[in-house]
């Protein structure tokens, strides 16, 4: 099964004020619009700044993504921001289940309910898998292993089919150590396998998987071209429009 390339820019808790981030915004259409080619792009704001970075991007090829999302619609839960709201802000995509999030106790029952929310309101979930070391007898496969298996707790076959996973291995993360394209084909076809002996093939097949940690202009094509992903999960470089554009044109090679 072909995939589309699907290049998300994490901007974490970036930048600072509302007048950088438009800029920001700006800057990043302009470099993605020189790229010719079949991939999805997407740039995901801190939500305080999803509606100035919709008004900036509009109807173009750049996309936009949550960094995180709610599973309740409404309700007394101070702070969060639901699914049902992002969507109605133009919101595409969404990450759920960040290993920074799940740092600050945002548990995989958490995670599932995201998930099923995100299709809810057809939003496509970005479910973020990874082991904080990577140990030689292979026993952090058992972690992405349930990982994966809970956050899909509730969802069909069908919606399985529309979920997108980011192998983020936490060690990797703003660290500058990314994994080798080795690595990451190692946990692609793992995540497929895993995903055919639950499920089908068919299904299996049809999920993306992205990768994410440290990824740069430098890195990104070996990556697409021997690492075999469908894409990237980008936070720091996606701060830097150059770098962020180079890096989905090599996730089109
Ligand atoms: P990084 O972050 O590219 O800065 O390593 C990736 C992520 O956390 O999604």
């Amino acid at each position: 099964m072909i995939h589309t390339p699907l290049v998300v820019g994490n901007w974490k808790m970036h930048p600072g004020t509302k007048e950088e981030a438009v800029t920001l915004a700006r800057t990043t259409l302009q470099a993605v619009k020189r790229i010719a080619g079949n991939g999805v792009v997407a740039i995901a704001p801190p939500h305080i700044y999803l509606t100035e970075t919709q008004k900036v991007i509009g109807r173009s090829s750049l996309v936009l993504a949550a960094q995180d999302g709610f599973f309740q619609e409404l309700g007394a839960f101070t702070g969060e921001v639901s699914m049902k709201q992002l969507a109605s802000l133009g919101v595409q995509y969404v990450i759920i289940g960040h290993s920074e999030r799940r740092a600050r106790g945002e548990t995989d029952a958490d995670v599932a309910c995201k998930v099923q929310a995100a299709h809810k309101h057809k939003l496509v979930p970005i479910v973020c898998v990874g082991e904080r070391v990577r140990d030689a007898a292979g026993d952090f496969y058992q972690l992405i292993e349930s990982q994966l298996k809970n956050a899909l707790v509730h969802c069909t076959p069908a919606q399985i089919k529309r979920t997108t996973f980011a192998y983020e291995p936490i060690w990797a993360i703003g660290t500058g150590h990314t994994a080798t394209p080795e690595d990451v084909k190692e946990v692609q076809l793992f995540i497929h396998a895993t995903l055919a002996k639950a499920y089908d093939r068919r299904v299996a097949g049809a999920v993306r998987v992205l990768y994410g940690g440290s990824v740069k202009a430098s890195n990104a094509e070996i990556l697409t071209k021997q690492g075999g992903m469908h894409g990237f999960l980008v936070g720091g470089a996606s701060l830097s429009a150059a770098e962020f554009a180079a890096i989905a044109v090599a996730a089109q090679s």
